[in-house]
């Protein structure tokens, strides 16, 4: 059965494309069969895409990474994610609250929803949290995802308090490090590069998302 994981969040720059990049990259490298959706119009993910195949030295099959599609028309989505073959589908969302996040939503088995671990404006709006909540209702699965937090601080200590009395999994996700940055701009991954501590919160960050869908 195919496994489908959203990451969304309204507010833009939280490492939404950071991680549904690098979920995609690392299941890819496990040896599963992955697809990974762009749903931006700014097509950020193709851009990762366009810089990966412009190296020379890489080949430019598709065998050497996830495979990347993009659809930015929600109607369009529901079919385009329902002909995938693939057994992993990941869904970058866009920044907005409108259709395609709704969309997502809906079409996830687990919804992923960075977030930075500073105390102000956490969730954007109270419309966003709101829609989570339903979709808890409906029994999806929504995880918490600690983005770019200073690897010198504790894990977020204001998002585990606003955390303590909701329906949501949490889960440490990327730590703010030069290396995603680098590596992205680059097409690459960190799993291709030599931070070693990078690597290693990837690689638990998926370990995680993999247990929550076999829950
Ligand atoms: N953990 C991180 N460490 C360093 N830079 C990051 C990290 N996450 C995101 N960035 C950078 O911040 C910018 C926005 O990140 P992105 O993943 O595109 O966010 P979103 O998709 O939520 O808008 C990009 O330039 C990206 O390289
Ligand atoms: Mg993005």
């Amino acid at each position: 059965m195919k496994s489908i994981i959203g990451v969304v969040n309204p507010k833009g720059g939280v490492s939404k494309t950071t991680i549904s990049v690098h979920l995609a990259h690392a299941a890819w490298m496990e040896g599963d069969d992955v697809a990974l959706v762009d749903t931006d119009p700014q097509g950020s993910v193709l851009d990762w895409l366009r810089s990966r195949t412009d190296e020379e030295e890489r080949p430019t099959d598709e065998e050497e990474g996830p495979t990347v599609v993009h659809e930015d028309d929600p109607a369009l989505l529901p079919r385009k994610v329902q002909n995938l073959s693939q057994d992993i589908v990941i869904l970058d969302a866009p920044a907005q609250l409108q259709e395609m996040t709704g969309q997502i939503l809906s079409l996830s088995d687990l919804c992923l929803v960075p977030l930075e671990p500073s105390p102000l404006d956490i969730w954007g709006t109270e419309e966003f949290r709101a829609l989570l909540e339903e979709e808890v209702s409906k029994e999806t699965t929504v995880a918490l995802v600690v983005a770019r937090r200073d690897p010198r601080s504790t894990l977020g200590g204001e998002l585990f308090s606003l955390a303590e009395d909701s329906p949501f999994e949490i889960l440490d996700g990327v730590c703010q490090r030069v290396a995603y940055k680098r590596s992205m701009a680059e097409g690459e991954t960190v799993l291709e590069g030599n931070d070693a501590k990078a690597k290693n919160e990837v690689r638990e960050l998926l370990m995680d998302v993999a247990q929550l869908l076999s829950q």
